[in-house]
């Protein structure tokens, strides 16, 4: 938390003027009501939360945002145990509340009492103390399922906190377990209990009762299923990204979910992307006016990931002689054709234009290109003689699939990952006032921009002055504690979201619905690209509630 001095007012019911007094954050405040003020976007609009000093009570399910006209701090109070946040500076305040705003004059608290009043009936839509919550759990207990190169990123993440705990991990690869061990001793911290005993060790870490999360870096076939022990055992999922193997196992892990209750994070990390997040924010600021169209996808030549034994370069193997993904990835190229990476392309344009939240999607269709690139790379560095130059893979080069919404928008992705070419997701946002499309990986000086009647005519603009400008207000405040993450810093942000909303017990921005709607591309693309491109219709995993499950991500600075 920043030091933003925060004034609370004393409140006690039988004081009827409230006292004003100031106190930085964190500063114990027997009888104030709010806690933490943050500035969560450029154009200062705050969220109040109730902090840890509530008097005995009080309801902690409140909160709200205020737009400030300028960056001034903001003098707030809770005045009763209901629906109960008046937040007051000087005339023209205006403060959202349950996606109203109220433009609050000095003492007009009458008013604001009486129109939270009536919203605080339709609370629980938004739920927003629920979303920022005090932390009630200070220290996570983490166990780890698969240490290869990407379960080390996140135990890397694990091991900067003094708030996480590294308890056990499961990984049934001895040289990736030690691997991991070595980074955990490099940090001083007490080695975890290692579960390496074949590939449904990770059992037994599950019945530990003193592990809290886990975290799911395996190879896809077994995101899932673990996923799914993992919740029925009680433990808090982080999911890492891939497509389902195959439909009816993004039913399961909804239900499962639904059951148990244990919550699922999905932790597709682009979505954190400083880029994606400053675009993120404009849109949601209307600067592309309403949204029509996105587009993104995995645009990454995997062919050095999907052969080599991790010593020569001009290795071709996969599978027993591979290493790292190339022992598991290169399979699925084999036996299936279909977007088998959605998520870094669809999450990041999701969350845009609030999918499961409000909007959803219902249709998908894919083509996809004949299979030639990894034939030619084996041929190219192993010679046609290699017994690999044999290998049929079912895989085309390029899928294409284009995407449905309820709402009216279009999306596109592509998975481009067989043939040489720069590193590039490809994302574009396309509204009614004009659009971004970037072609680099993250920079925010490798996209171009175009606003009706702000940029000249027919002409693009560099992104960076935007980007810059709209910097979302989680990065304003993390970036320097994300320096050195994974990704250029988005590792930090994810795993950062992962355990503060396990900390407070505070819905996940990113879920496990989200995690079924964006794993079904893969088996839907399957199946389409089957039958030729016939438009597949996309399940509605929410059961209806995509209608007022509200957004999560991105709609403060807080995780
Ligand atoms: N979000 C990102 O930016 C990002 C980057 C890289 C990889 N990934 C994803 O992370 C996952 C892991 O990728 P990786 O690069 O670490 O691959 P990897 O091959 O380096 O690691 C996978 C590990 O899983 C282990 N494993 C296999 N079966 C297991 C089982 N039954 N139980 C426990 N462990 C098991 C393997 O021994 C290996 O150590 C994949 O889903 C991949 O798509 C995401």
């Amino acid at each position: 938390m920043n030091s933003l001095t925060l004034i609370c007012f004393f409140y006690t019911i039988k004081k009827k003027a409230p006292v004003a007094t100031e106190y930085p954050f964190r500063r114990k405040a027997e009888r104030s009501a709010i806690i933490n003020v943050t500035n969560t976007t450029k154009s200062y609009a705050y969220v109040l939360q109730q902090g840890p000093y509530l008097p005995a009570g009080y309801d902690r399910k409140l909160t709200a945002a205020i737009t400030m006209p300028d960056n001034q701090p903001v003098l707030c109070t809770q005045i009763s145990t209901n629906v109960c946040i008046s937040a007051y500076k000087k005339e023209g305040v205006s403060l959202r509340y349950n996606h109203k705003f109220i433009t609050m004059n000095r003492y007009d608290r009458r008013k604001f009492l009486r129109d939270t009043t009536m919203a605080g009936i339709g609370l629980s839509l938004l739920q927003p103390a629920r979303l920022f919550g005090s932390v009630i759990k200070p220290q996570v207990r983490i166990g780890l399922i698969a240490v290869g190169l990407r379960g080390q990123t996140h135990l890397e993440e694990m091991l900067k906190r003094s708030d996480v705990d590294i308890i056990a991990m499961a990984d049934p690869d001895k040289d990736m377990m030690a691997m991991a061990q070595k980074r955990i001793a490099k940090a001083g911290k007490k080695a975890a209990v290692e579960y390496t005993n074949g590939p449904h060790d990770y059992k037994n870490l599950l019945k530990r009762d003193d592990i809290d999360a886990v975290f799911i870096a395996s190879p896809w076939e077994w995101h899932l299923p673990q996923g799914i022990d993992a919740m029925n055992a009680g433990k808090i999922v982080g999911m890492e990204v891939c497509g389902a193997q195959k439909l009816q196992d993004c039913w399961d892990v909804v239900n499962t979910y639904e059951k148990t209750k244990v919550p699922l994070m999905m932790l597709e990390n682009v979505c954190y992307r400083r880029d994606i997040m400053a675009v993120h924010h404009m849109v949601k600021q209307g600067m592309f006016g309403e949204i029509l169209h996105l587009q993104g996808g995995y645009q990454h030549d995997l062919r050095t990931v999907l052969f080599g034994n991790g010593k020569d370069k001009n290795n071709v193997d996969f599978g027993e002689k591979g290493f790292s993904e190339s022992k598991w990835r290169t399979a699925h190229y084999l036996h299936n054709n279909g977007d088998n990476y959605p998520t870094h392309g669809l999450g990041p344009v999701a969350t845009m234009i609030d999918l499961n939240r409000g909007n959803r999607i219902t249709h998908l269709s894919s083509v996809s290109t004949k299979s030639r690139g990894l034939h030619r790379y084996i041929e190219k560095k192993g010679g046609a003689d290699h017994p690999n130059a044999k290998v049929k893979f079912v895989q085309g080069d390029i899928v294409t699939t284009q995407i449905q919404c309820a709402n009216g928008e279009t999306i596109v992705l592509s998975l481009d990952t067989c043939s040489p070419r720069p590193y590039n997701l490809g994302f574009r946002v396309q509204g009614t006032n004009g659009l971004w499309q970037e072609y680099g990986s993250g920079a925010s000086d490798t996209g171009r921009i175009y606003l009706e009647d702000v940029s000249p005519y027919d002409e693009w603009e560099g992104s960076k002055a935007y980007l810059d400008k709209y910097d979302h207000p989680l990065w304003q405040r993390y970036s320097k504690d994300a320096e050195g993450s994974g990704h250029g810093g988005m590792d930090f942000f994810v795993d950062n979201a992962f355990i503060e909303c396990i900390k407070r017990n505070v819905a996940f921005p990113l879920d496990v619905y989200d995690l079924a709607t964006w794993y079904a591309v893969t088996p839907l693309s399957e199946k389409s690209i089957l039958e030729g491109g016939q438009v597949q219709a996309v399940p509605d995993f929410t059961k209806g509630a995509w209608k007022t499950r509200q957004p999560v991500f991105g709609v403060s600075n807080e995780f």
